[in-house]
């Protein structure tokens, strides 16, 4: 089943929106497997957004991710990365769609509140970044027999 990383960033977590993105998640169906709360270290923030290193906001991007715990999650379900995606909205909160993430919270393409993988294969880089394979949990609520 298709897997995706979510981190609630220090801006959402120390805005009290832990929940309220959680619930989102929860509600349209896709499953929990990896949760935890961290304060990334700096080596973590510089491999997780080294594609975007020799941009000009790349330090203060870094700075942020690392200056206060963040959530880190993994979810799980049919098509979750693009879907997560557009639960989150565009990189910019100011452009993002009301209903979405950052389009209902947001104000700031500096301070965005969530991260979402952009592809199936970041996603299986930035789970491998974040989580050892003993944090993720494989379970089968019966509930999944209302929602596939
Ligand atoms: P990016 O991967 O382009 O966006 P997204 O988070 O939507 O996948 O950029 C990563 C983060 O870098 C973004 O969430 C916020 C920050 N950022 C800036 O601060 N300024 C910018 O001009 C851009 C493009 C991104």
């Amino acid at each position: 089943m298709e897997r995706t990383f979510l981190a609630v960033k220090p801006d959402g977590v120390q805005r009290q929106l832990v929940g309220e993105i959680i619930r989102r998640y929860e509600a349209k169906g896709f499953k929990l497997v990896g949760l935890k709360l961290m304060q990334p270290t700096r080596e973590l923030a510089e491999k997780h957004y080294g594609v975007h290193k020799e941009r000009p906001f790349f330090a203060g991007l870094v700075e942020f991710i690392t200056s206060g715990p963040v959530v880190a999650m993994v979810w799980e379900g049919d098509g979750v990365v693009a879907s997560a995606r557009k639960i989150i909205g565009a990189t910019n909160p100011l452009t993002a769609e009301p209903g979405t993430i950052r389009g209902d919270y947001g104000a700031n393409i500096g301070r965005n509140i969530i991260h979402g993988s952009d592809a199936i294969e970041t996603a299986q880089t930035e789970i491998a970044l974040w989580f050892t394979p003993e944090e993720l949990v494989t379970w089968q609520p019966s509930i999944t027999s209302w929602i596939y």
